[in-house]
């Protein structure tokens, strides 16, 4: 199954009953491990958690820390790009060279890195810990 296959099946989890948009994600890791993620919308906060920090949580949760490749997929006019929030935290865990595959149900698809999509990200070489 590729990423994008797996970013398709995840999506159909998504629970978006305030947006009604549902997004799937799927990454894999640089020890070959891929990791899944759905948006989970809820009352109080109905933009809810993203699915590509949903695939991030269960990376961590598995013990793994590096992302080699996202895909993420939804349903909409163009392929979706991640939030701004979700590229902060893919800069966490990739390099300016992660690989995001984004893609529409209808098979439109658009590739880029995360230096592409986050320019002069902010990250832990700034407070001096690299
Ligand atoms: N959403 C994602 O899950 N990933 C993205 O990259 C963009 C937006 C979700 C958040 C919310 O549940 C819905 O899409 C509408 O913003």
């Amino acid at each position: 199954m590729t990423l994008l296959d797996a970013a398709r099946k995840v999506r159909e989890n998504a629970y978006a009953p305030y947006s009604g948009f549902a997004v799937g994600a799927a990454l894999r890791t640089e020890s070959g491990a891929i990791f899944t993620g759905c948006n989970v919308e809820n009352a109080a906060f109905p933009e809810g958690t993203c699915a590509e920090a949903g695939a991030i949580a269960a990376m961590c949760a598995a013990g793994e820390r590096r992302i080699a490749e996202l895909a993420v997929i939804a349903d909409g006019p163009k392929p979706v790009p991640p939030c701004g929030g979700c590229r902060q935290k893919l800069a966490e865990f990739g390099t300016g060279d992660t690989v995001v595959i984004m893609a529409t149900l209808e098979g439109a698809q658009l590739r880029k890195t995360l230096n592409e999509l986050l320019p002069g990200a902010f990250g832990a070489a700034q407070l001096g810990q690299v």
